[in-house]
């Protein structure tokens, strides 16, 4: 017995990465993930894939332009296998580039048309898997604390008082900050969001690496207002802290959260297997037991009452083909390096 069970180690190691099926011991396919959700999902996902299909999957957690970034240096030779989560705009910029490849899904029927457009505008390189309104975070306490009002309108974060007291992060970065970036251009036209920048520059206390960095800041009293996804607000409520949030009701972009497959993937076979997963109901519910409040793409996915309510919130009609164009993000990006990043504070 105990001789069976050495050799079927010395096998197993012999094998590499094993997993045991009903036919025995098997190789176990190997997928590498690139994950720009919060870690807590992307552990999540790490953990619940591998226990219920065997496979060994390599999560390596970046920011929507990280990301972007990572795939375009690796283009030839990649590493990467799929791409899951972070906004859509680099999605479609790496689709653009030539970066993803063209997937057709089964399941893409089951989607929010929303989701099932990412796809299309695409050429079916990259899809939908979440949505999520881009809006204001803020700290109960520290607001009411030093008298400031809560913000509801994207001119509430020019008044003086705010100096100091906001977070925003960097767009080359986050595509958080890029959405807002495009949002504010959509709403306002160029001159005049890039000159509403310039303004909000002067009451931003610092611009992050990552987007959720301001509303976790905000959270925890580090800051009194985030710009960020108010999705990820309700987590940290849930946490105890005082945090609460607000739309713009003067309008807002929205994120069409997304996944794609690397072009030139190694395991290609396992990619397309954990793609089909990550669009099932099953494995979009599990966002929520991670703490995360987007709405699901899959509108067989249960929605939990905490996703905030899009009927509620006054959306622009984002164009998502424009701003997610690589020359489009990489010129807006420049131009907000230059003439907003650079200014004195
Ligand atoms: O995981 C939270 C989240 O807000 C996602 O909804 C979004 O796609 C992602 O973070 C964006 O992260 P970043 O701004 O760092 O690219």
């Amino acid at each position: 017995m105990k001789k069976w069970v050495v050799n079927r180690l010395v096998l197993k190691l012999l094998l590499g990465a094993t997993a045991f099926t009903g036919a025995g011991w098997v190789q176990a396919q190997t997928v590498n993930v690139i994950c720009s959700v919060q870690a807590e999902w992307c552990n999540m996902i790490g953990t619940v894939y591998a226990r219920t299909t065997g496979a060994k999957i390599n999560i390596s957690m970046k920011g929507s332009g990280e990301a972007l970034a990572q795939l375009i240096a690796e283009k030839e030779n990649p590493k990467t296998d799929i791409w899951f989560g972070g906004t859509g705009d680099p999605h479609l910029q790496a689709a653009e580039q030539g970066l993803t490849l063209e997937y057709k899904s089964p399941t893409m029927v089951q989607l929010y048309p929303w989701a099932q457009q990412q796809a299309q505008q695409s050429g079916f390189k990259t899809v939908g898997i979440y949505s999520g309104p881009l809006g204001f975070g803020y700290n109960s306490e520290l607001l009411a604390k030093k008298k400031l009002p809560v913000p509801k309108t994207w001119a509430d974060l020019l008044n003086p008082a705010f100096k100091g007291e906001i977070q925003v992060a960097n767009p080359a970065s986050s595509g958080t900050a890029y959405t807002m970036v495009a949002t504010l251009v959509q709403m306002m036209g160029e001159d005049k969001a890039f000159e509403y920048m310039k303004q909000l520059h002067k009451n931003i206390s610092q611009y992050t690496r990552s987007g959720t960095g301001p509303i976790k800041a905000a959270a925890r009293g580090e800051t009194t207002v985030s710009i960020s996804f108010v999705h990820d607000g309700v987590g940290e409520k849930m946490q105890g802290f005082p945090l609460e949030t607000s739309t713009p009701s003067d309008g807002t972009g929205a994120e069409i959260g997304s996944m794609s497959i690397v072009k030139g993937s190694r395991n290609l076979e396992a990619a397309k297997k954990f793609y089909e997963w990550a669009l099932t109901p099953g494995a979009q519910e599990m966002a929520v037991a991670a703490k995360q409040f987007q709405l699901p793409s899959n509108k067989n996915a249960k929605n939990d009452a905490r996703i905030p309510d899009f009927k509620k919130i006054k959306f622009i009609n984002y164009d998502y083909a424009k701003y997610g164009a690589s020359a489009e993000r990489r010129r807006l990006i420049a131009k907000w390096e230059k003439e907003v990043n650079s200014l004195p504070r």
